[in-house]
């Protein structure tokens, strides 16, 4: 199951974080992050990052613009519920290949011209490579039409954003603890190389903090009901990203858009290997330890950590809801029933059907959650209602 060094600079580079770190050993968390991120070698910086139909995997921004035209017509109502400022900041948080932000700009630009006034775009990316293709899409086309900027969460001034952080897919790339379940207590999955092998290891966790996760989702690992070797995964950098959008954020949204499970799906003694998946070739398989730094590796988002951590902090959860009907609220609907008054052939009929349809197919983007969050908003939250979360 273990990569061999041979021909892989990645692999050689993790051997010698391996060795240079005090026990020899990193945690998943870690190998994940260097396997997807290595700024050299990492899966979001070869040239092999191509998302959609081309790549290892598709998102709903890939597929057509539907998607982004609709999140846009959301995105201009949170601009009008906070009383149309005259300085709005959208955050998009791990912009891909940039074609979500070519359609929220341009669909803007077209339909809302005091909006786009009044918008600042700003892209937070964590990989060089995808910033530099965001970068050549977008700059030359909207250079003049839009303010438009990159930025890092970290570099960015407290409580600078009036307006609405965003991602799609971004917390499943984040890089997550691996659990498991032995011998009645927790232990963590750590990286270890011996004969240029790497090799799994079985070690005390790397941090009280997974503690301290499991306990505020009242969730408690006990030999009755969680069988023997049960894995799981924890995703700490997200409630570190939370706390720092939290804090960047004065007053506004944030919107989260991703698959995943409530605390209890996730952590039900029946998923007793995980979330964790691996793509590579259009195929979905589950050994992370193959194809290191040419695959992508994902895990599902934990939306009660995002709902808890966030209200702990001091976010309102505004809403929650599936894919599927946050875009039949936006719009989606009539997109459909439009084909059939068309005047355009049949096979390009089928051809969009099929795309909408795709959207909101239950078992697949579809079955995507959206979670609405907002700090400091004035108005009281019986009083509005935001298109996409309509029941
Ligand atoms: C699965 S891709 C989704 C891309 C795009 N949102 C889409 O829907 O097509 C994940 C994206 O998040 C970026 N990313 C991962 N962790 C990040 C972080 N902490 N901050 C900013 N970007 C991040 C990746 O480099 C990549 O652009």
């Amino acid at each position: 199951m273990n990569g061999n060094k041979d021909h892989n600079p990645l692999l050689e580079k993790i051997f010698e974080i391996i060795h240079n770190s005090p026990d020899k050993q990193i945690t998943f968390a870690e190998y994940m992050d260097l396997c997807l991120y290595d700024s050299d070698y990492g899966y979001y910086n070869s040239e092999k990052i191509i998302i959609g139909n081309q790549g290892d995997f598709f998102t709903s921004p890939s597929l057509s613009t539907d998607f982004g035209e609709l999140l846009a017509i959301q995105l201009e109502e949170f601009w009008q519920t906070l009383g149309k400022p005259s300085s709005f900041q959208l955050v998009e948080m791990g912009a891909g290949n940039g074609n979500l932000a070519l359609t929220i700009i341009n669909y803007i630009l077209s339909h809302y011209p005091n909006f786009a006034h009044s918008l600042e775009y700003i892209i937070i990316e964590k990989s060089k490579a995808l910033k530099t293709k965001q970068q050549n899409l977008l700059t030359n086309k909207f250079g003049n039409l839009i303010k438009l900027k990159w930025c890092d969460l970290d570099s960015m001034s407290d409580n600078s954003i009036t307006g609405c952080f965003f991602s799609n897919e971004l917390i499943d790339a984040m890089s997550v603890h691996l659990i498991t379940f032995k011998q009645k207590q927790l232990q963590e999955i750590y990286l270890t190389e011996n004969n240029s092998q790497l090799l799994t290891k079985y070690d005390s966790l790397s941090t009280n903090e997974i503690v301290n996760y499991f306990d505020t989702l009242s969730i408690t690992f006990e030999s009755e009901t969680y069988p023997e070797n049960y894995q799981t995964e924890v995703n700490l950098n997200c409630l570190q990203w939370l706390k720092q959008v939290f804090t960047k954020l004065k007053q506004g949204y944030l919107l989260t858009i991703d698959y995943g499970y409530n605390a209890q799906k996730y952590y039900h003694p029946q998923r007793s290997q995980g979330t964790l998946k691996c793509y590579y070739n259009h195929r979905h398989h589950d050994n992370p330890y193959v194809n290191i730094g040419s695959q992508d590796i994902t895990s599902h988002v934990n939306f009660t950590a995002l709902e808890k951590y966030g209200k702990f902090l001091g976010l309102s959860n505004l809403g929650y809801t599936k894919q599927a009907l946050f875009l039949m609220n936006l719009g989606l609907g009539d997109r459909l029933n439009e084909l059939s008054n068309g005047k355009i052939s049949l096979t390009k009929i089928l051809q969009r059907r099929q795309e909408l349809h795709n959207l909101i197919n239950p078992e697949g983007l579809g079955n995507f959650g959206v979670l609405l969050q907002g700090k400091n908003l004035i108005f009281r939250q019986s009083e509005t209602s935001w298109q996409g979360f309509i029941n």
